[in-house]
């Protein structure tokens, strides 16, 4: 990556964002005309992004809910997104008031949303900005390590994020220096746009869609995302489309999400063991 890569994007209100891409899609008001073309772009070939997004959404809190009762109490929420609800501070704390949820995003109306409406769970929701390209800056800074102490078990989100982390990025290095930062018995939760199953032709739009925003979207086979969690032990059920998960939306979509979450074990090992208990 470059090293001049600031942690946060200029604003812009003409040029798309992900983050305001992804707010119209759920109905949100913090998007501008040129986010609302963007995603209207995709919704011509792809109708059904709306509820993508939704079960990418249902994914995530399913994830929380499954590691705040496997008793984890801090959670690094990576491209955390505008503000929405239910948020993963608000039903982590419905089981444990005590979590601390740290949000990272890059996008300036994400920071500008977020710190102007905190979250209200008794816990807390701490926002800090951060580029997911340079994972030990986020790692290093201060305010993290304030909320959350590396030394304990840590559930790490990066969900609907490296999408938009080109390979030149090296995502896959991004969760590895996640993956080493956290103690055994940490999670890590990750999802990702999958080109596995879907028409060429419909992925040309959507990327082009994207070409002018102020990050692109990648879309990568079920083999390459289902690297990302080497050398973890994924949760039951693996890596699923979204919309299928436990407790997801259950509607088939044309074009899909993959999620899975992992464990980090307790003792290193150099192969895939078998898969930690289930979330479903
Ligand atoms: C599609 S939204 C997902 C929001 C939330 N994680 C969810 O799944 O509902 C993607 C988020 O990732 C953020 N993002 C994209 N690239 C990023 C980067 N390089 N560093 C930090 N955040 C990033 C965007 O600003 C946006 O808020």
């Amino acid at each position: 990556m470059n090293d001049d890569t600031r942690a946060h994007l200029s604003f812009s209100a003409s040029t798309p964002t992900p983050a305001r891409i992804y707010d119209y899609y759920l109905g949100g008001k913090d998007n501008f005309s040129a986010d609302r073309e963007a995603g209207e772009r995709v919704m011509r070939v792809f109708p059904q992004a709306p509820t993508l997004a939704l079960a990418n959404r249902a994914f995530l809190l399913r994830v929380v809910r499954y590691c705040v009762q496997a008793g984890i109490d801090q959670f690094i929420d990576l491209g955390t997104g505008i503000p929405t609800s239910p948020n993963v501070a608000e039903v982590a704390c419905a089981f444990n008031p005590s979590v601390r949820v740290i949000g990272v995003d890059n996008d300036p109306v994400v920071l500008s949303h977020q710190r102007a409406h905190p979250s209200s769970t008794p816990g807390g929701y701490t926002i800090v900005e951060g580029d997911v390209r340079r994972p030990w800056a986020i790692l290093a800074d201060p305010r993290l390590n304030e909320v959350i102490d590396l030394s304990r078990p840590v559930a790490v989100l990066c969900v609907a994020v490296l999408h938009f982390v080109p390979d030149a990025d090296d995502p896959a290095g991004i969760l590895d220096t996640f993956a080493d930062a956290m103690t055994a018995g940490s999670y890590l939760a990750v999802s990702a746009v999958t080109s596995t199953d879907t028409d060429p032709a419909v992925i040309t739009q959507i990327e082009d869609a994207y070409k002018n925003a102020s990050a692109p979207l990648i879309f990568r086979t079920a083999d390459q995302i289902l690297s990302w969690f080497d050398p973890l032990d994924l949760v039951h059920p693996g890596l699923l489309d979204v919309s299928q998960w436990p407790t997801g939306i259950g509607v088939p979509t044309d074009v899909r999400i993959l999620g899975a979450l992992a464990r980090k074990r307790w003792r290193a090992h150099t192969s895939r063991t078998r898969p930690a208990g289930g979330a479903g």
